[in-house]
């Protein structure tokens, strides 16, 4: 589902190099910073990135900056002294708000990592910002440039299945991130579950409105130590009746795993089914899939995360429309929001 501001209103011819600012080259960072570099006329025909880069910790920036042919700063005001066109935050959670705020005072383009601040009560604040000045900025859900979202999307459009009844969402980690990024991730459902909230709402188009969460810890105790849960479950409704569930896991030792299924009157489809998808069959004599599991996040959504920043050039040239507004993204936020409070209180919990 999208909404909130669309194309960037631009005439001015495109220029021969686009320069960018990364905030942030943790896990995600990094890999972006190695996307962003690479882009140019393969893409889409995009002019090449000229990229400069800061983090809080100035010897990482420096280094991710090295390995991949970019220039470091020692800070974000930094980055924005530079003349940049985009800002692309791939910072922590909590600095998400501050940064996305300085992006559009500076009046570039932003491109903020979800999610847009820790819960829905701290985005909503930024979300009227940004909306109150005009601000463009793209949010990170790369699953929207996944191939195989996309052709379950369409297929959706087309009526493939028929009419939609009930669908399952997977998200499992090979391992656990560290716990000191678990400890400010807002828990499992707002870190994980939150990309399977907002690709079920862009598939479908649908609102969801209600949600029950349960989950347990059977991993590494300091995960519980900090709030957080390794394995969660969201029974979850959808305006139209449409019934499923949301699960996320932080250990699967056959690798990262991302599939969902959807089931309609006419056929049955699922995403993320090929031969490297991260289960074994319990069936003799089978051995699909025999293909290698993606490892991670970054292995399993590789392409899509290059799509995702070729389309943020592609915002700032003007070309497109914006693919992920911070509109959607709240959206999606509310909705783990929802499912953590169901986990909390053990009720069922409404969305308006
Ligand atoms: N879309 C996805 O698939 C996906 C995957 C992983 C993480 N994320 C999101 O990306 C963000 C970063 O996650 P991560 O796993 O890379 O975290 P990380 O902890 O590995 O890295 C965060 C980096 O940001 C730096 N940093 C913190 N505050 C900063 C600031 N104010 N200015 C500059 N740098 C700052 C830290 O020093 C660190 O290098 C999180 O918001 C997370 O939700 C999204």
């Amino acid at each position: 589902m999208d909404s909130g501001p669309e194309t960037r209103p631009d005439t001015r011819p495109e220029p021969d190099v686009v320069r960018l600012g990364l905030a942030g080259v943790g896990r995600i960072g990094a890999l972006h910073a190695r996307n962003l570099a690479a882009l140019g006329p393969g893409d889409g025909n995009l002019p090449p990135v000229q990229l400069v880069i800061a983090d809080a910790a100035a010897e990482r920036a420096h280094t991710v900056a090295h390995r991949v042919g970019a220039a470091s700063v020692p800070s974000v005001e930094a980055l924005l002294d530079e003349g940049i066109d985009g800002l692309v935050i791939a910072a922590g959670t909590p600095s998400h708000p501050d940064l996305v705020r300085m992006g559009v005072d500076a009046e570039v383009a932003v491109f903020c990592e979800k999610p847009l601040a820790g819960d829905t009560a701290a985005s909503l604040p930024v979300l009227e910002y940004v909306n109150a000045r005009g601000g463009v900025v793209q949010m990170g859900h790369q699953r929207r440039f996944d191939a195989g979202y996309l052709a379950a999307k369409r297929l959706l459009q087309a009526g493939g299945l028929g009419w939609v009844h009930s669908f399952r969402a997977v998200t499992a980690d090979m391992e656990p991130p560290p716990v000191g990024f678990l400890a400010s991730s807002g828990g499992l459902f707002r870190d994980c579950s939150v990309h399977d909230f907002d690709i079920l709402r862009w598939l479908t188009g649908r609102e969801i409105v209600q949600v029950y969460a349960v989950g347990s810890n059977k991993g590494d105790p300091e995960i519980g130590r900090v709030g957080d849960i390794d394995t969660g479950l969201a029974v979850v409704t959808l305006d139209d009746g449409t019934v499923g569930t949301v699960s996320a896991a932080r250990y699967n030792g056959s690798g990262h795993d991302v599939r969902l299924e959807i089931a309609g009157s006419r056929s049955t489809l699922l995403v993320g089914l090929d031969d490297t998808m991260a289960v074994r069959s319990a069936e003799p004599g089978v051995d699909f899939p025999s293909g290698r599991p993606p490892q991670s996040f970054a292995d399993r959504f590789e392409a899509a995360y290059r799509a995702e920043m070729a389309a943020f050039v592609e915002l700032i040239l003007g070309r497109r429309d914006n693919p992920c507004t911070p509109a959607d993204s709240v959206a999606a936020s509310r909705v783990a929001d929802a499912a953590q409070e169901s986990l909390l209180t053990g009720l069922p919990v409404k969305l308006g």
